[in-house]
């Protein structure tokens, strides 16, 4: 139950948010109770699911994390009765800073977390691209982490600092974390390039790329302008298919795994 992902890439623009979100609401249009957390100060997920981070009046992930509001008391609707989302804000940042102070500081979104695992089927992280402390938040309080690559030459240098914080959090506080897969984003079949850096990837970690890739769509470079997830405002299209695809695999691996 409340299976926990963290999609996580410090590289910045590499499709996390656009993967959280569509990831988040393809697992909710097919029946699986989903909870959406925006652990990015740029609130960029909560600006895709059509709220607008500017002009929130009630309590987000910040005051939630601050000890101020139960983490329940955050809680959003969204179009999709099955699909809730836990809203960030630029103050977020504040409390990076913040949480060093404090004892426990790795563990402090795990703890608001817990409490809601038990009411739904996954729950999906969004990070900022960085290996901060709310990314190492987001990493404890997971059981496993999504990563979104961009198949590019430079996508790869920038894995193995990942993989050495995902390490560290092994080895520290959150010894179970696993590696749900990795997840090539904004491909383009055209380029000889993608092709090459995707069959390198699959060589080096074999079993643990996701058979399902994202392509390049208009419709996902255009979506923070739909302040829908781009799968709902294009539901019959191939791209709204990728996310969809996605969700399937996913679900499939964890009943294998079950
Ligand atoms: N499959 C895709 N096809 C076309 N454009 C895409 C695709 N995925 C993401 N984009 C676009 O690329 C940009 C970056 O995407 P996104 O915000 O999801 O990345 P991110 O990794 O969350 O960025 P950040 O590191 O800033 O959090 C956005 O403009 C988004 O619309
Ligand atoms: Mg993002």
């Amino acid at each position: 139950m409340g299976k926990t992902i963290a999609i996580a890439n410090q590289k910045g623009g590499v499709g996390k948010t656009t993967t959280a979100v569509n990831l988040a609401a393809s697992l909710a249009m097919t029946e699986h109770k989903t909870l959406l957390i925006d652990v990015d100060p740029q609130a960029n997920a909560t600006a895709y699911m059509g709220f607008d981070p500017d002009g929130m009046t009630g309590p987000t992930l910040y005051e939630a994390l601050e000890g101020q509001v139960d983490l329940r008391d955050t809680v959003l609707a969204t179009d999709i009765p099955t699909l809730k989302l836990v809203p960030s804000h630029i103050n977020l940042i504040g409390l990076e800073v913040e949480l060093l102070e404090r004892k426990g500081r790795e563990s402090a979104l795990r703890k608001v977390i817990e409490p809601l695992r038990q009411e739904y089927e996954f729950i999906i992280l969004d990070c900022a691209p960085s290996l901060g402390l709310l990314t190492i938040n987001a990493l404890t309080a997971a059981d496993t982490v999504i990563v979104p690559v961009q198949p590019e030459y430079f996508a790869l240098e920038g894995l193995g600092k990942l993989l050495g914080t995902i390490k560290l959090v092994q080895n520290t506080v959150n010894a179970n974390l696993g590696i749900e897969g990795f997840l090539f984003t904004i491909y383009d079949s055209r380029l000889k390039s993608h092709n090459q850096v995707i069959d390198e990837v699959r060589q080096q970690f074999e079993g643990k790329v996701f058979k399902t890739i994202i392509s390049r769509h208009a419709l996902f470079a255009e979506a923070p302008s739909y302040r829908k997830p781009a799968i709902l405002h294009a539901p019959d299209t191939d791209a709204a298919g990728c996310y969809m695809n996605l969700a399937v695999e996913l679900v499939n691996n964890n009943q294998d795994q079950n």
